[in-house]
């Protein structure tokens, strides 16, 4: 019995080892991946929102995938909050800095998209035409109000990739 705690407790700690080592690591220098691979995970967002965009608007006969889309979205909503760890507030990204400093917000920013996405899905699988176009307005929304707050405005955008 003894022995079986004292595995647990190794087991535990070397868990909590690997995440620590797993940070350190990412301290050691690598801010710059990161930054990119969010922006990566941005675009995904904005290929799929923009795919459910492309398919109302031309009418095409491929209103059973806005369902898919719609949930790729939500699923990803979840990554955001992890996109942003400390020490990847500069560099090549038009992250703002407000980011940090009211992460709850941000949280709740990003769980916000996770619902109208997920309610799009819904919504979309029910079969109600008329309901879709209103909910990817909502999950619009989601997005931008997030980049109203914690992204560069316009005119202030890639700013980085002319330098
Ligand atoms: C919780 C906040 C948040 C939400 C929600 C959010 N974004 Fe973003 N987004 C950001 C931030 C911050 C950046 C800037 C990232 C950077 O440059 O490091 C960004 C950047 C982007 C970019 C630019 C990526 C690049 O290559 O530079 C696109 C496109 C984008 N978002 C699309 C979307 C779409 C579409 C949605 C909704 C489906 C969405 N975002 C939802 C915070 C958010």
């Amino acid at each position: 019995m003894k022995n079986v705690l004292t595995i647990g407790m190794a087991l535990a700690l070397a868990g909590v080892m690997a995440g620590l080592s797993a940070s350190t690591a990412f301290a050691q220098g690598n801010a710059a991946g990161v930054i990119q691979y969010r922006q990566k995970v941005m675009s995904a967002q904005s290929g799929h929102l923009g795919g459910i965009g492309q398919i109302l608007k031309n009418g095409l006969d491929f209103t059973a995938h806005i369902p898919q889309h719609a949930q790729a979205i939500a699923d990803l909503a979840k990554l955001i909050p992890d996109l942003f760890p400390d020490g990847t507030q500069k560099g090549k990204t038009d992250a703002l800095s407000e980011i940090w400093q009211d992460r709850d917000d941000f949280k709740d920013k990003a769980r916000a998209l996770e619902t109208e996405a997920a309610k799009l899905a819904r919504v979309a699988l029910s079969g109600d035409a008329s309901a879709i176009g209103p909910q990817v307005k909502k999950v619009g929304k989601a997005c931008g109000a997030c980049h109203k707050k914690y992204r560069q405005p316009k005119k202030k955008r890639y700013a980085w990739k002319k330098k």
